[in-house]
Order: C-alpha cells, then structure tokens, then sequence
C-alpha cells in the first residue's frame, strides 16, 4: 500500500500536470507517487480505472506508461484541487494506491 508518510520519507523530485512528483523516480521502471493531497503511487497503480469511474468530481485522467511493470497506464490526480475528500478512490483501488489527506 501507499505510504501514508511519504512527504515525510520521500523527496520531491519534479512537477506534472501541476503537482508534485515524490521519489525516486528512474523511468520507465519506477515512477514514484503523483500529486500530495490526492497521491497515487504509480509503482503500485495496475490501472484498475475504479478510482476515475467513482470520483464524483474527476480529479483522475489517464497518463501512458509505457514500459512500467505493473502497467502501461496510471490515474493521474490532475486535478487535485477539485477534490471533496470523499474517501471513494481510497477505498476502491484494489491494490491501496491513493493517499487521500483529509486533514
Ligand atoms: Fe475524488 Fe473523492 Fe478521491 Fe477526492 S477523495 S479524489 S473527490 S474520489
Ligand atoms: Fe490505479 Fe487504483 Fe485507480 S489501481 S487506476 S489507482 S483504482
Ligand atoms: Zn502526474
């Protein structure tokens, strides 16, 4: 599962769509977590889509991967702004890839 610590134990190593990229990052076999508020750990996404179908304000939008192991596309938390902190992606994902901080 995602690390719920992982400002705290990862580094932000660049920017995407407008938010934060925490390593390590070493492409295309490891890509890190996108976003802070709403983070998806692209190294455990599997590209499962229940995340992008259940956000009741679209935050989520595909991004290609190519040459990932676990998959060649991720949900990218583009607009992460937007979110209302439902809980939803979180308890969807079946492999606990998105932190939501609702603090
Ligand atoms: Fe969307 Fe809710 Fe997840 Fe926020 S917590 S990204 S609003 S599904
Ligand atoms: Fe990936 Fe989980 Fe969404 S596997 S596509 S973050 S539901
Ligand atoms: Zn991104």
């Amino acid at each position: 599962a995602i690390d719920p610590q992982f400002t705290e134990n990862r580094d932000k190593v660049d920017e995407h769509n407008g938010h934060a990229v925490w390593g390590p990052v070493d492409e295309p076999e490891e890509l890190g977590i996108h976003g802070t508020h709403v983070a998806v750990d692209f190294d455990l996404c599997i590209a499962d889509g229940a995340c992008l179908e259940d956000c009741p304000v679209d935050v989520f939008e595909w991004v290609d991967t190519p040459g990932h192991p676990e998959s060649e596309e991720k949900a990218d938390p583009a607009k992460e702004a937007q979110c209302i902190d439902c809980m939803l992606c979180v308890d969807v994902c079946p492999v606990d890839a998105i932190d939501v901080d609702a603090g």
